[in-house]
């Protein structure tokens, strides 16, 4: 297939075989009807993009959106008070204008409600509000915030760009609503981290792009813009936050001297031998070899799994785990309760039941929450099964 950002060659290295869609939660009823696509993903020759060969047509996507609302976890309200101080510090004038691309619930955006703001997205957001545009992102609407309010100084966007597939829009559009001196600050799971840890439950349909430095690099360049800058940051298993300038631009409003934390990471991150994408597909196989074996080891006892993320449905159908090793899932999303999972067909269930009768071991499935979770759940006496330093840790 052909790059969706540079037209180049995309060669695969990953193949997870058929999934279901990632946020597909199920009734019983819907079982016989469950859509399926092939999950694969290879790495463009050309500009270093990691990316989805397959995309589920939008019209699959019976199932319903469950967006995660950011506000739900106290360690990412932290993370985005975090961002919004650097930023007030360093990159907005208060008489600036901050667009956020993926407003979600507004609690990055509630940090600047004594600016200039607007959050841009079609869906999950509350009712009426001035300051947001509920449509994609795309050149049409950056015109229109430039025309009706001028350009923005700051540009943000949280776990949003590695979901859309036209990204050469998407960075045209940055590119039209971005002052001269200003700075596009995103962040997204990295792709380095994810070889990393081996975390592959990163990877299902709603992921179409899986970012490194130099695939960054590359698109920013296509569009008159140019990487200025990356920090790592440990949310999300590991993600990166990537500072876009105009290619022209000489006065850019962040100041080295100022910020050095954020001038460490320029590094050619992603190397494209042939080894390092070659070797992901072994690692991942004894990677689902070790789980398997370690669930071998707890059959009789009842072990059940906690958090129905969308990374879930890829780690459980890629390892074939379903009833008869977990009897159950625990999450705290309502609208998922009383459901099945996508794929293995586990019943979701709430807190409340995992806390009324406790199992003997707990299958960590929301990783990226662990510090959260095993904080909430100081009482639980089983065992935790979770990955950690390069094992299954019982
Ligand atoms: P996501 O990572 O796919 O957005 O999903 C996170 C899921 O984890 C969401 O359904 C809520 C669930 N969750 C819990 O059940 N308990 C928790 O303490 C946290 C932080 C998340
Ligand atoms: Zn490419």
């Amino acid at each position: 297939m052909n790059c969706r950002v540079c037209g180049g060659e995309v060669k695969q290295f990953l193949d997870l075989g058929k999934q279901p869609i990632a946020n597909g939660f199920l009734t019983k009823r819907q079982f016989s009807k469950e859509f399926f696509y092939n999950l694969k993903v290879g790495v463009c020759a050309e500009c270093a993009m990691v990316q989805l060969i397959e995309l589920v047509p939008p019209g699959n996507l019976f199932g319903k959106n469950y967006p995660f609302k950011t506000s739900s976890s106290y360690q990412m309200v932290k993370h985005q008070k975090q961002l919004a101080d650097f930023i007030k510090k360093h990159a907005l004038e208060y008489s600036g204008l901050i667009v956020e691309i993926g407003y979600n619930d507004g609690s990055f955006l509630k940090n600047f409600k004594d600016y200039r703001y607007i959050g841009v997205d079609p869906s999950s957001l509350p009712k009426e509000n001035s300051h947001i545009i509920r449509e994609f992102f795309s050149p049409n609407v950056g015109n229109f915030i430039v025309e009706s309010v001028g350009q923005a100084q700051v540009i943000v966007s949280l776990n949003t760009l590695c979901h859309i597939p036209n990204l050469n829009e998407l960075f045209e559009a940055v590119n039209i609503l971005l002052e001269p001196g200003g700075v596009l600050i995103f962040e997204d799971p990295y792709w380095d981290s994810i070889k990393k840890d081996t975390a592959f439950d990163q990877i299902y349909d709603e992921h179409v792009y899986y970012f490194s430095v130099t695939s960054v690099e590359k698109v920013a360049e296509q569009h008159g813009l140019k990487l200025v800058a990356a920090t790592w940051q440990p949310v999300h298993g590991g993600s990166m936050r990537y500072f876009v300038a105009k290619a022209t631009t000489r006065t850019f409003i962040l100041k080295p001297p100022e910020v050095p934390e954020a001038w460490t990471l320029i590094e050619k991150a992603t190397s494209l031998s042939d080894e390092t994408f070659n070797g992901f597909q072994d690692a991942i196989d004894r990677k689902r070899r070790a789980l398997q074996g370690v669930l071998a080891t707890t059959e009789g006892k009842r072990t059940v799994g906690y958090g129905a993320t969308s990374k879930s449905t890829t780690l459980l159908n890629y390892c074939n785990i379903g009833r008869d090793q977990l009897e159950y899932i625990t999450d705290t999303t309502l609208a998922k309760q009383g459901k099945y999972s996508p794929g293995q067909h586990i019943p979701i269930v709430s807190p409340d039941e995992f806390h009324k009768n406790p199992p003997d071991y707990t299958l960590l499935l929301a990783w990226n929450h662990q510090a959260e979770i095993m904080e909430k759940e100081k009482k639980f006496k089983g065992g935790w099964i979770h990955y950690q330093r390069g094992g299954w840790q019982v």
